[in-house]
């Protein structure tokens, strides 16, 4: 049975993730740069991990092929064209603006090369797009308070910040001073917690850091009190199941926690995260965990509604959005 599209949001989707492997060659073609696989045979064998670190590990190595303005916009095109094809009506970007700032590459050529994509990408995609800057945790929070100054000449792109990376062994705590000049900006805030990491990880980013959203938080399902908090003060999860199965999180499709989630009333959505790495995008992530935990259509009707609901789009496009949802309900 083929799985319908619905349209959704996007919340959880790294801007680098989307570098598919025919794109990394024909940019470091471009760049003249060298990449350790011969061909793209070899480097889609490559996109086999045993944890988080190990992907990163890649991740950050085929950043070295985003050297000019041209290359974040061509990056940010090619997603917009997928995503369109499953079903993405908004979406709310990550960008690792130090992993580019640390390989020599300036600020404004990732910001202007993605604004050439995403500014207008209404018009052209059918997709709103907002940049959400991720400070990278297992780097010194010192440079990320550095960072936060930096990014507000880019504020009509950049609506917040979020913190990823390796997680384990750097709680959200460590970077409580920049998250709060973030809030004091004006900015929205979310993080990475509870992939790997423990289920402290995310009170500490719900306590210390004030996120309005968790990105992953599956293992917040260890600890019923804090799951209560989370239905009860409804705060979202942009969850990822292809990526919780090729990050070994999860041990199989079957076995994954979205389905508890839901059962417990949480607000989960479904997102891609490192589509290119991870085996597929938003509507691939759709239809696999419905095959695998039995979706019903009004389970992923409510996936999609809370998409909508967990998104920063002012109140009249959240509205806009679930009755355009409603209307496929009805139809
Ligand atoms: N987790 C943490 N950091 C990341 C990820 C992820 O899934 N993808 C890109 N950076
Ligand atoms: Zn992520």
């Amino acid at each position: 049975m083929t799985v319908p599209i619905l349209p959704t949001a996007e919340l959880h989707l790294h801007i680098e993730g989307t570098l598919e492997p025919e794109l990394a060659f024909a940019l470091a073609a471009r760049n003249g740069v060298r990449l350790r696989a011969a061909d793209v045979a070899e480097l889609r064998r490559a996109y086999a991990f045993s944890d988080l670190e190990s992907f990163l590990d890649l991740y950050y190595e085929l950043t070295a092929v985003l050297r000019q303005p041209r290359d974040f916009t061509d990056l940010a095109e090619a997603y917009l064209t997928r995503a369109a094809a499953q079903g993405v009506r908004h979406a709310e970007v990550f960008v690792d603006p130090q992993a580019h700032l640390s390989r020599g590459v300036p600020l404004e050529a990732v910001f202007e090369g993605l604004a050439a994509a995403f500014v207008g990408a209404e018009e052209r995609h059918g997709i709103s797009v907002r940049l959400i800057a991720c400070f990278l945790r297992d780097r010194d929070p010192a440079e990320a308070e550095a960072l936060l100054p930096r990014l507000l000449p880019y504020r009509d792109l950049v609506i917040g910040v979020g913190l990823d990376s390796a997680e384990v062994g750097r709680p959200p705590e460590l970077f409580e001073q920049v998250f709060a000049r973030a809030a004091d900006e004006g900015l929205h805030r979310v993080a990475h917690a509870g992939e790997e990491g423990p289920p402290e990880y995310v009170r500490s980013a719900l306590d210390r850091l004030g996120v309005e959203r968790v990105d992953h938080g599956i293992r917040s399902l260890e600890d019923p009190s804090l799951t209560a908090r989370l239905r009860e003060e409804q705060i979202a999860l942009t969850v990822c199941p292809l990526s919780n199965v090729a990050l070994r999180a999860v041990p199989e499709l079957g076995a994954h926690p979205l389905r508890r989630m839901l059962d417990a009333g949480l607000l989960a959505t479904v997102n891609s995260d490192d589509p290119a790495y991870f085996g597929g995008y938003l509507h691939d992530n759709m239809t696999a965990v419905t095959r695998a935990l039995g979706l019903t259509r009004e389970e992923r009707l409510r996936l999609a509604a809370n998409s909508f609901r967990a998104s920063f789009l002012p109140e009249a496009d959240k509205q806009r959005h679930l009755a355009a949802l409603e209307a496929v309900q009805a139809g």
